[in-house]
């Protein structure tokens, strides 16, 4: 991270990823929109789909061929050697979870994480889902995970640092007895899917890069109701909880805008965080 926070302009140089961090103009304002909205409707079509005895094989072919009906492309697909549409995070599984034959069973929360390209900019969200009926603490850990995110995503405007970001979303889960996880973070994307910044979920208010109008990252903590601390299963991919203890995550894709912050993958439905409701 030598570099990283000196900015480009996306157009100087293309969209190599050199540690500085882009700042996009009306174009990509309008490309993120659509990325985002097709990101967002894609976990909407999901909502009504999540229950006991659905696998989430299903859930990624039903993602994959929606994506595409719709003229856009899984940006996981064959990512890094990853051959699905989705990641399917259930119960300790804090992240990067691959979808199976496993039924889902009454109780379970799952983090479906999708990120779609469209005309080249890719929108990139995330929400947690609950077959059947939750437990309650399940569903504070949920409401805490949410709540962190929008608290983060709310302060988001030109001035404000990362760290500072990064500590509220941390202080409003370590004030509810949750942990953050460290290993993973938000990031830049654009017309690439990982760029710079990295969008760190803890921090220290006042350092790291300012933000400025242009900048696009997401904000997608993970927190856990036990340790912070994960592994990574053998498979290379799925990332769980040492101590098994739950895990939530939530995921918006996001602009700085002159004076605050654009959502691109808000839920077109309404339907941002559980319980979701369905009669629409
Ligand atoms: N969507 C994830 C993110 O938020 C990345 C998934 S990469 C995969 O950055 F290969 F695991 F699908
Ligand atoms: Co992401
Ligand atoms: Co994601």
């Amino acid at each position: 991270m030598t570099t990283a926070y000196e900015t480009v302009s996306e157009y100087d140089d293309g969209p190599a990823r050199d540690g500085r961090i882009k700042l996009h103009n009306e174009e990509g304002f309008q490309g993120m929109r659509k990325a985002g909205h097709l990101a967002a409707s894609v976990l909407d079509m999901l909502a009504s789909e999540v229950a006991p005895g659905v696998t989430t094989d299903h859930l990624d072919r039903l993602t994959r061929e929606f994506v595409f009906d719709h003229g856009a492309t899984p940006a996981t697909l064959y990512y890094r050697g990853y051959r699905h549409s989705l990641c399917t995070s259930l119960n300790h599984v804090v992240c990067h979870g691959i979808p199976g034959p496993k039924p889902l069973r009454n109780g379970d929360i799952v983090n479906i994480d999708v990120t779609v390209v469209v005309d080249g900019w890719h929108g990139d969200t995330s929400r947690m889902f609950v077959a059947g009926e939750p437990k309650r603490k399940a569903e504070l850990l949920i409401d805490t995970t949410y709540d962190a995110m929008m608290a983060g995503i709310n302060a988001i405007k030109p001035g404000v640092t990362l760290g500072t970001i990064g500590a509220i979303i941390q202080e409003h889960a370590e004030t509810r007895r949750c942990s953050i996880v460290r290993e993973f973070c938000g990031h830049g994307l654009g017309r690439l899917f990982h760029d710079s910044p990295n969008v760190l979920h803890f921090g220290t208010r006042g350092e790291g890069p300012e933000l400025k109008p242009g900048m696009f990252f997401t904000v997608e903590p993970m927190l856990n109701l036990g340790r912070p601390d994960v592994k990574i299963l053998a498979d290379g991919w799925t990332a769980v909880t040492r101590d098994k203890s739950l895990s939530a995550q939530f995921e918006h894709s996001v602009g700085v805008t002159e004076d605050g912050v654009e959502i691109f993958t808000q839920s077109p439905k309404g339907l941002d965080k559980p319980p979701y409701s369905l009669q629409a």
